[in-house]
């Protein structure tokens, strides 16, 4: 079938075939929640800028449609958001029935402009609007709008980013066609050379009633692991503008992995709760996001992760992002165990015959002076060399750490191989660690999502190792996770 390949992933989205990059205009709808993504439809390179489409009804199964919103006349469509307009204040609504609107970047070679186009029949078809474009700044970089309802104002908010300048402009409009400029924010203590990918919402603060908002960044590069990434910053917003509240100092990363750009956020999410925002980021580096070994295909997104922030003792807030409960039905049968014996651990494994490609594993470590982990996608080589993905903690240096120099295929570009690493502390003297493995990822959720650190691999199909390694382990499980291709 289409998705068996060896890099396949079998629980992530990844395009049937062709080059895809950031997830656009996540909104759900009626029953239905929409993956756009940037995408090439006739190649697996990076060009002819389109809205590809999926869509599923539970956030883990997917369903690619046909390309919803095409490149015409030498305009790409670049990255973007989607509102449903249930009030029909752009006017587009006919019948009765309720417009989608999406907000996208026209590129031209030396222009970038912001676009509407809208829907009428739950994203299947798009029109564009005749008087495109909506805002015209006259520069050559001006993109990647993302809108979306204020209640208090009654209106419709875009922050979209002038990437070399840093400059992220909000603008308000009561109709989606017409815009008034209203604020800017800038952060001096920012690394990045360019920002892209803007997302801005509110999210809950964990344990209490208080809601603040959250600015995410897509930061070209200085990232957490070199190359591409993300950071954010907590705040304030009042409709207009955003006021950063973060204190000056370290850059806040998003995610501390190599492989983690274009996050962003779903709007009209059905409210449950005090459920918080769910992003999807793509996994790449722009460092060599066009020369990963998949085939037919190029790019994947990362798990739809819940975002919330906690307030720390220091009083500032802090970003957690969990994978959304949903995927909780794509698990098997879990192997536990529980003791202090590694290698009694590593054979219990052996005897329950736990390995595989793709899999959710948890371990409780109780860091003392040594480093403790656990090596996933294990094997040899067809040199008769070992290679694996080393996942750790390391007690003196208070890191979670994960390496792939040895992970498989990694010389397709000098910038993969890598050691990557996120500060963590214990808690009540325990570190966790939650690893997500697929064909070609590993994504680290510690600390129940204090850290973050996201990596794709390319390890032989025949890897399936699974071996723990140090003496802290006290309590591990594993499950295997089901594909979501059927
Ligand atoms: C980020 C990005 C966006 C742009 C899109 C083009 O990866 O460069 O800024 O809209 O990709 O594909």
């Amino acid at each position: 079938t289409t998705y068996q390949q060896p890099f396949r992933p079998q629980y992530h989205f990844s395009p049937r075939i062709n080059w895809s990059n950031d997830p656009n205009g996540l909104v759900y709808y009626d029953g239905e929640y929409h993956l756009f993504f940037q995408h090439n439809p006739v190649d697996s390179h990076w060009g002819h800028m389109t809205w590809g489409h999926a869509i599923s009804r539970d956030l883990v199964h997917w369903r690619e449609l046909p390309p919803a919103i095409p490149e015409e006349n030498g305009v790409m469509i670049f990255s973007g958001s989607c509102v449903v307009d249930k009030n029909n204040t752009s006017g587009f609504g006919r019948d009765g029935r309720v417009p989608m609107v999406a907000i996208y970047t026209g590129h031209e070679p030396n222009r970038q402009t912001q676009h509407i186009a809208y829907s009428l029949d739950k994203g299947r078809t798009w029109t564009k609007y005749q008087n495109n474009p909506i805002i015209d700044l006259n520069k050559k970089d001006f993109r990647d709008p993302k809108v979306f309802w204020y209640e208090p104002s009654q209106r419709w908010v875009m922050a979209v980013v002038l990437p070399t300048e840093k400059k992220l402009l909000f603008y308000n409009s009561s109709n989606l066609k017409q815009w008034t400029k209203t604020g800017e924010f800038t952060a001096a203590d920012s690394p990045a050379s360019v920002w892209e990918c803007p997302d801005l919402i509110e999210v809950p603060v964990e344990g209490t009633m208080e809601r603040k908002w959250l600015l995410m960044l897509s930061m070209g590069n200085n990232g957490a692991a070199g190359g591409s990434g993300m950071q954010y910053y907590v705040g304030r917003f009042n409709g207009l503008t955003f006021t950063n509240e973060s204190a000056p100092g370290p850059t806040r990363f998003v995610d501390w992995g190599k492989d983690y750009y274009a996050a962003v956020t779903y709007n009209n999410l059905p409210v449950r709760g005090n459920r918080g925002a769910i992003s999807i980021g793509w996994m790449a580096n722009l460092h060599y996001a066009g020369e990963v070994p998949t085939s037919p295909f190029r790019g994947m997104m990362t798990l739809p992760r819940e975002l919330r922030l906690v307030k720390t003792l220091t009083k500032s807030y802090e970003l957690v992002q969990r994978p959304i409960q949903e995927l909780k039905q794509l698990l098997g049968p879990a192997f536990r165990w529980n003791g202090t014996d590694v290698s009694q651990l590593n054979q219990s494994l052996v005897n329950a015959g736990v390995s595989g490609d793709s899999y959710v594993l948890t371990a409780e470590l109780e860091p003392i002076r040594t480093e403790s982990g656990v090596r996933v996608r294990q094997g040899k080589t067809a040199q008769g060399d070992t290679e694996a993905t080393v996942v750790g903690y390391d007690p003196l240096k208070q890191q979670v750490h994960v390496d792939r120099t040895r992970s498989g295929l990694v010389a397709f570009k000098k910038e993969f191989a890598g050691r990557f690493t996120a500060p963590l502390k214990p808690q009540n003297g325990r570190i966790t660690l939650q690893i997500w493995v697929d064909r070609s990822s590993v994504e680290v959720f510690g600390n129940d999502g204090l850290i973050t650190l996201t990596n794709q691999i390319f390890p032989s199909p025949d890897s399936l190792g699974i071996e723990f390694y140090g003496n802290a382990l006290r309590s591990v499980t594993v499950q295997a996770v089901e594909g979501i291709w059927k």
